[in-house]
Parts: structure tokens; C-alpha cells; sequence
């Protein structure tokens, strides 16, 4: 079968099995002479293979790695109509010697399934989440870009694939990972858009997930901030549109004074991989990071008195992301000039130096294969 023909067949092929061992079949044409490591663009391009699963009846059948391709899905499909669908972001990347490792992937699996349980899906077994994954990228280890700032962008995702428009706890699901060869996802220091019109997440609601409508709800606020130039919305808390949250693509720090102040989490702020190893690094190496609630009239109040000295998205993708302005209420805090920043150059570098392989790895993030 052709690479880009559909892959309808496969939820026909519900193979029960006692392991989740993987059955692979390789393209017969790489596409790998499209990667052009001088230009990597975020995800324009997807590596040679796919890995898929089907739940039904109660039980995972066995994961297929297969070579990427369209898929083929009836238009009565659940996730279409009702968005039950879940992802994660996990990055591949290589050693100065050419040795690839996966970074943290525990932790996006453990978050996948946090979802999962939220969005009211089925567990993905480890077997197939972290296993799958390691195949998949083993196979497609080419596709691990070299250059500075570049990585392998993995996508693992769930969706609701019941053929029914009704409402009704869904039965069938597809777990997929696919991959992208990744550069830098904002190429230049961003400037944010505070918004005190519009919500993200509320308490009891999913905004600890990564649900796909957390995301689809924020485009036409994030259409309307780019028509006025900003590059994203910095979300306040639903209640009293007082407290900062996230940027919805990354987690949020500001630089007050010497301490570096990140909102705690809670049910409304996603639990972000890089937010954790961000906290983690600056704590070993002595900052005093604050995890707690956060005012914008602090962060205003700070800026007036000069003590915001920085501020920065924290992402899988978006890595470490400089702030160069908030506008909050027509007013536009200019951040100092970058080239006196401190702290995000040093994290950045910090986190760059263990993922590239460049320094030891003390907390055992690398997932080698
Ligand atoms: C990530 O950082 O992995 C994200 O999910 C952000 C985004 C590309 C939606």
C-alpha cells in the first residue's frame, strides 16, 4: 500500500493480543532527502513513519507503526463533532556523536493519561505510549535534526472515533504518534497581549489538560491579538481576571527583583514538562523561584518600579521563549533590552547543554535507545 493512501483498514484489523508488541512495516520510499537541516520549519514537514492503536471493546488492540499517511474516517466520527480529543508534545534530540535520546517522555505519559482520565478516554497502556514512541523513533532516528535549537517535535494524540452523532460515553478511540522535524518555534523574543475579555480555563474545567478545545477555543482571541500585532495572549484567571495563568502554547515566568516568579499550578495552568525542568534547574543552581498566585497589578506595579528584569514562556515547543512586552490595558511594558537579561540565557543554555548532551544529565531527563 502506498504511503499516502489512507489507513482506513486499520480499525477493521482488531487483533487481540496477550503483548503489546508493535507490528511494523516500513515505507519503501523515505522521504528523508526533503529535511533540509539549514531551514527547519515547525511543523511543515513529518517524518517517514506513524505509530497507531486502536481501543475497542474494553481492551487496546496491537500498535501498528506504518508509514505516515492521510487517514480516511467517516464523517460521523465523535472527536469531529464533539472535540474529545487529547495530545502531547515530547522532543527527540542527538548527542554531539549522533546519539539520539528522548527527553522526559515519562512525564508527558503520565500528563497523557492525566487527560485521558479528565477527557473521559481509556488509559494508554506504557507498552504502547513509551514503547510505540521508542520504536517509532528509533526507526525514524534520521529525522532527528543536528542543528543548533533543532529537535525531533514528537505528537503523541487520542481521539473519540465512534461512527455516531449522538451523545453517549464513546467506546472506540485511536491513540497515534507522529513526528516532526523541529526548528525554533517563535523565532524572535514575543510580545504579549494580556487579556482581561476572554478565558481560557476555569476551575473544574480542563485547562490542566492538553484537550484539543483548549486550543480551539483560544483562536479567535489569539486572531484578533495578532491582527493587533502581539504574538500571544498571557490568559488571567476566570474569576477575578486578576491573576496570571499561562500562554496557552507555554508556561509563564517573570523575573521580579532576584526572585523568579512562576503561577502555581492548579486545575486552570498545564503542568509543563519544560515549566518543571525550568523550576528544577534554577533550584539547583540556588535562585529563589516562587511557585504561587500572581496578580498582573504586581507584575504592573513591579515594571513601574523597575524591578521586572525579565520575563518568559517556558514550552515544549516554544522552549525557552523571552517576553520583550505586556500590554495590559493600553499599556505597554517594555521589558528591558534582552542583551542584559541573565537568568533566561543561562536557563536556556542550561537546558540546552542536558538535551544536546553536552553536560551530565544528574536527573536522569535523557531517554536513551
Ligand atoms: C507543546 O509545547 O508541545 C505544545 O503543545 C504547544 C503547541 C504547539 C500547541
Amino acid at each position: 500500500m502506498h504511503e499516502r493512501n489512507c489507513v482506513q483498514f486499520l480499525i477493521f484489523l482488531h487483533m487481540d493480543v496477550s503483548t503489546f508488541e508493535t507490528m511494523v512495516t516500513k515505507t519503501e520510499q523515505s522521504r528523508i532527502d526533503q529535511l533540509d537541516q539549514n531551514n527547519i520549519q515547525f511543523g511543515k514537514l513529518y517524518s517517514d513513519h506513524m505509530l497507531v492503536a486502536y481501543y475497542e471493546d474494553g481492551a487496546w488492540k496491537q500498535p501498528q507503526i506504518m508509514p505516515y499517511g492521510n487517514l480516511s474516517l467517516s464523517p460521523a466520527t465523535s472527536f469531529i463533532h464533539y472535540g474529545q480529543a487529547i495530545f502531547e508534545g515530547v522532543k527527540a534530540y542527538k548527542d554531539p556523536e549522533g546519539n539520539p535520546a528522548i527527553f522526559r517522555p515519562y512525564e508527558n505519559f503520565k500528563r497523557f493519561n492525566r487527560s485521558a482520565h479528565r477527557i473521559g478516554m481509556p488509559d494508554v497502556p506504557e507498552e504502547i505510549f513509551i514503547d510505540g514512541m521508542r520504536e517509532l523513533i528509533s526507526l525514524d532516528r534520521d529525522w532527528i535534526p543536528t542543528a543548533d535549537q533543532t529537535s525531533l517535535y514528537i505528537r503523541p494524540f487520542m481521539m473519540a472515533v465512534d461512527d455516531f452523532i449522538g451523545i453517549k460515553p464513546t467506546t472506540k478511540f485511536m491513540f497515534m504518534i507522529i513526528s516532526s522535524p523541529a526548528g525554533p518555534y517563535y523565532a524572535d523574543p514575543v510580545s504579549i497581549y494580556v487579556d482581561d475579555r476572554y478565558v481560557r480555563a476555569f476551575p473544574g474545567g480542563v485547562g490542566f489538560t492538553k484537550a484539543a478545545g483548549n486550543y480551539g477555543a483560544s483562536m479567535f482571541p489569539m486572531t484578533q491579538v495578532r491582527k493587533m500585532g502581539y504574538d500571544q495572549i498571557l490568559w488571567m484567571d476566570g474569576i477575578e481576571h486578576k491573576y496570571v495563568q499561562e500562554i496557552g502554547t507555554m508556561n509563564v515566568f517573570f523575573v521580579l527583583g532576584d526572585t523568579i516568579v512562576t503561577p502555581g499550578l492548579s486545575d486552570t495552568i498545564l503542568e509543563g514538562v519544560t515549566r518543571d525542568s525550568v523550576i528544577t534547574l534554577l533550584k539547583d543552581n540556588g535562585y529563589n523561584v516562587e511557585e504561587r498566585d500572581l496578580s498582573i497589578d504586581e507584575i504592573v506595579d513591579a515594571y513601574h518600579a523597575g524591578n521586572l528584569k525579565e520575563a518568559f514562556g517556558a514550552g515544549t515547543a516554544a522552549s525557552i521563549a523571552p517576553i520583550r512586552a505586556l500590554t495590559y490595558k493600553g499599556e505597554k511594558l517594555e521589558l528591558p533590552p534582552i542583551d542584559s537579561w541573565t537568568i533566561s540565557p543561562w536557563i536556556r543554555t542550561e537546558l540546552n547543554d542536558i538535551r544536546y548532551g553536552r553536560k551530565e544529565d544528574v536527573h536522569g531527563w535523557l531517554y536513551r535507545f
